[in-house]
């Protein structure tokens, strides 16, 4: 993929209504258990993302007949709980932790062997959190010093283990209620904060048996899935950033329809609230089982806080725009109990520091957060490391900055955003690429 950079500058108040792409953590869910369902799954608003879609092309690989009858939407059939066949070229999880950790799971059960890689990035990041505890439940995994690629043995018999988990993931939650499906007795996952519920909540549409309240999971192998319709709501992690920007750029105000408001999720709506931003929910509803609304969002002057800890599982992917929001607030923002970013898809503390440094913003960074001095944002080049929210954040950043903000290295927004800079510049921003 060739480098891609942007430039974004000051503009006119952002005006007018946003439609968000689809959730990515519920597309790739929806997918993955349609896939091993019995019947034909249809799933609407699905996210057009690259993350999404190397998720469904490893499907494919493994036999699954996927369609598209029009953008946002699927149509998987099923193949059952052991329909899956061997694929003999390796399962490419592109840039998506979601999809190989969940993956590893699923796969861990099978009777064939597979091999999971990724791009860069994800060739970085941490997969001892799942293989381990999958290997405590029967599964033989390889890994590169508990890096991908992995190998997956198949033919392993698993069984249920009580697992209590070390950090706060759903990934990894996720991928061991996979592994739960094939495995004889009962799964039973504890966690140190709950993290958002879209595997429980889906396996309970696709007729699983599953007990789960917040923090706690539980299952027994031998059920089996049934297709089902999935609606997937708007990303409340894309919303992140026109929630945000309509909150800094004075004059705004922006509406987001229908955005997914899993209480899991929506951590950075309770921090923007606490530092002061205009945030309304209108016509709270129910759709596809999960709680959604229409955010209309209206520019306020911000202050800094020192953020709940407890808030951070809730706003995970949100941290690099909530930095951009402590840049502009008055006074500081202490962020602790936050080290899971510097395991993302860049370390996502380091990243946004050395961004907003070269933007002339105070800022300091311990192990576990960051303290930042809010101002002005300057101007100046950033590097995104081709991580999809830092570069989007920094489109943020320059509508607020007092000249042009370049930020190198956007190829990989479409992974989660696709169509992030037609939107954005329908809405005010002025965001172009740049040679
Ligand atoms: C996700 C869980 C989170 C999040 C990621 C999506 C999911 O990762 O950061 O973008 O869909 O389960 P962790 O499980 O590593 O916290």
């Amino acid at each position: 993929m060739s480098r891609l950079d942007w430039s974004s500058q000051a503009g006119r108040p952002l005006k007018g209504s946003v439609r968000i792409p689809g959730d990515k953590s519920v597309s790739h869910r929806a997918l993955m258990l349609g896939a091993i369902a019995e019947g034909s799954s249809y799933i609407r608003g699905f996210l057009e993302g690259e993350d999404t879609r190397a998720t469904a092309a490893v499907l494919a690989q493994l036999g699954v007949r996927i369609e598209t009858p029009s953008t946002g939407e699927r149509v998987v059939h099923g193949v059952g709980l052991h329909g899956l066949c061997e694929s003999t070229k390796p399962l490419d999880c592109g840039n998506a932790g979601t999809g190989m950790r969940l993956l590893a799971g699923l796969l861990a059960g099978q009777a064939f062997d597979s091999t999971l890689v990724g791009d860069a990035s994800l060739s970085k990041r941490p997969m001892r959190r799942v293989t381990g505890p999958l290997a405590q439940m029967g599964a033989r995994i390889d890994t590169r010093e508990g890096l991908p690629p992995l190998l997956i043995h198949g033919g392993q018999p698993l069984h249920g283990i009580r697992y209590e988990l070390p950090v706060a993931s759903a990934q990894v939650k996720s991928a061991l209620l996979l592994a739960g499906l094939y495995a004889t007795g009962e799964t039973e996952i504890i966690e140190p904060h709950p993290t958002r519920d879209y595997t429980e909540r889906m396996l309970t549409a696709f007729g699983w048996p599953i007990s789960f309240i917040p923090g706690h999971a539980r299952l027994t192998g031998g059920h089996a899935l049934h297709a089902t319709a999935v609606d997937v709501p708007a990303d409340f992690s894309s919303a992140a950033f026109f929630l945000v920007a309509a909150s800094i750029v004075p004059g705004s105000e922006l509406r987001l329809p229908a955005v997914g408001l899993n209480p899991r999720r929506t951590g950075l709506l309770q921090a923007l609230r606490l530092m002061g931003a205009d945030i309304t929910v209108e016509h709270p509803r129910e759709s596809g089982g999960e709680p959604v609304g229409d955010l209309l969002v209206r520019h306020a002057p911000l202050h800094g806080i020192e953020l709940p800890e407890a808030l951070v599982p809730d706003m995970i992917d949100e941290f690099p725009v909530l930095f951009i929001a402590a840049a502009v607030a008055a006074g500081r923002t202490v962020i602790r109990g936050a080290a899971e970013l510097r395991v993302k898809e860049s370390d996502r503390i380091a990243t946004m520091a050395a961004g907003l440094r070269a933007l002339g913003v105070a800022i300091e960074e311990t192990p576990d957060g960051a303290i930042i001095r809010g101002g002005s944002i300057g101007a100046g080049a950033v590097e995104s490391l081709t991580d999809h929210r830092i570069a989007m954040s920094f489109a943020v950043a320059g509508l607020v900055a007092t000249g042009p903000v370049r930020i190198n290295d956007c190829r990989h927004v479409a992974t989660s955003f696709p169509g992030f800079l037609e939107l954005a510049n329908g809405c005010g921003f002025r965001l172009q690429q740049v040679d």
